[in-house]
């Protein structure tokens, strides 16, 4: 699938975030823990959800789904620990059914993560995690496989603030014999909305958001109902199409504390910032201002939000660089920028952005997630037509995205692979 745009166009007008995709992963792996229903809210409709649930039910998970953004989830008659469908190979959450099985069965067997390959992304911490709880691992045939007598609480040091390791610890500890302490915790607002989600089931977590998590073990969960937060790079991704398309949007259903990183970058690069309670203003202005960013964790720079801050830096003034601190792949975007005009270089982990690029139309392909709704905003951005290929990625962890960016005048189209892209492209154009 693709996506044909026009840039050009300022984007104006009012978006509404959906519920957050990455929480959302972590907080259906916490739903089977218990053999009672759980109701979950605000799900975000993306591929990565239903591609997750679509693994739940090989293994005999009940999906019910009253309506689009919400789901009933009955893991009572988990046939299987092993889950090693092309689902899960598909996905890098796929890795949260680890944690969950193995806290509520002590065996899982579970198909190595896919994901975005943004880099070599190792899961040793969440390895080592679910040994100190007293699991055996050994690889199988493309399969963790993790066993275990008793899982029993400990005191684990993570060696980085992991998001996957964090969660995957929190899902199997949370029914672990005594007291579990995380040190060096990852803090992302996902982080805190699992915890939050599995203390509504029973569990009891203490310190999420924080560098130290301590959990108490209970015996067992119950059922719940819980509405996910709103997604962070979604509602960050939209603020950074207002200012490269010098436009003026107001973000809305959004935590504007989760977005303070980023706003206070959009400012320094001269955007208009306003929040509100649950909103956030951002209007672009006839010229961005270059800085340096670094992708740090949460409360840092997201580096989930890395791509589409590159592509305001092509069209400020001045020089700008981004530091990728987190993954070790994440700047395949930047010779997709560079067909359409930007000047720019990568220099291991910098990005230099030379600025002053007027980006123009070209055939651009996403390289993952975050990139391809980076390229999308480029094109908008762009003089004249644009097509950004490979969009699968972003249909894993943005709603509507097309529809959203319509609803604020944007000219962008998704086309099907079987669609005649030269008639579209005309009108378009
Ligand atoms: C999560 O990935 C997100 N994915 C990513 O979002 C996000 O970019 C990332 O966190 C950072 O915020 C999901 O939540 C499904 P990490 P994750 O473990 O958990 C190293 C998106 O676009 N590391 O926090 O895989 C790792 O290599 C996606 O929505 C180890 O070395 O990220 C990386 O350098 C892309 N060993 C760093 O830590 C480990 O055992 C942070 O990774 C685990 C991680």
């Amino acid at each position: 699938m693709r996506y044909v745009m026009k840039g050009g166009i300022p984007l104006a007008g009012e978006v509404t975030i959906s519920g957050a995709k990455n929480a959302a992963l972590g907080i259906l792996a916490a739903a089977i823990l218990t053999d009672e229903s759980v109701v979950i809210e605000n799900l975000p409709d993306v591929s990565d959800v239903s591609v997750l649930l679509s693994a739940f039910r090989e293994i005999g998970v009940v999906i019910e789904r009253p309506d689009r953004h919400s789901v009933r989830i009955n893991a009572a008659n988990i046939h299987t620990a092993v889950a090693d469908s092309p689902y899960i190979k598909k996905l890098r959450a796929g890795y949260y059914l680890l944690g969950a099985l193995l806290g509520k069965y002590h065996h899982a067997e579970v198909s190595m993560p896919g994901g975005c390959n943004i880099g070599n992304r190792p899961i040793d911490q969440h390895i080592k995690g679910f040994r100190m709880l007293g699991a055996h691992s050994h690889n199988e045939n493309g399969k963790v496989v993790l066993d275990a007598k008793e899982l029993k609480g400990s005191h684990i040091y993570l060696d980085m603030a992991s998001v996957g390791a964090t969660i995957n610890l929190m899902l199997a500890a949370v029914m672990a014999r005594g007291n579990t302490i995380i040190e060096n915790a990852a803090k992302e607002p996902h982080i805190v909305d699992v915890a939050n989600m599995l203390n509504s089931m029973g569990a009891r977590i203490k310190g999420a958001g924080m560098d130290v998590i301590r959990i108490s073990g209970v015996e067992r969960l119950h059922g719940t109902e819980y509405t996910i937060i709103p997604d962070q790079i979604e509602a960050g991704t939209f603020m950074m199409a207002a200012a490269v398309t010098k436009g003026d949007v107001l973000v809305r259903n959004i935590i504007p504390q989760h977005m303070d990183a980023i706003s206070a970058k959009l400012m320094e690069m001269g955007c208009e910032v306003t929040e509100h309670i649950d909103s956030i203003r951002v209007m672009g202005r006839p010229q961005l201002y270059s800085c340096n960013v670094k992708t740090l964790p949460y409360p840092g720079f997201p580096t989930d939000m890395q791509p589409q801050m590159g592509v305001a830096l092509c069209m400020a003034e001045g020089v700008g660089t981004i530091t990728e601190s987190i993954f070790e792949n994440r700047f395949k975007y930047v010779d997709e920028l560079s067909k359409m005009g930007a000047d720019t270089e990568v220099k291991g982990s910098v990005a230099i952005f030379k600025g002053h690029s007027r980006l123009k139309g070209a055939e651009l392909v996403a390289p993952d997630l975050r990139a391809g709704a980076a390229l999308v905003l480029a094109g908008l951005a762009a003089e004249g037509v644009s097509v950004v290929d490979g969009v699968d990625y972003v249909l894993r962890g943005y709603e509507d995205f097309a529809e959203k960016l319509q609803s604020l005048g944007a000219r962008i189209q998704l086309l099907d692979d079987g669609d005649d892209l030269q008639k579209a492209k005309l009108k378009i154009g």
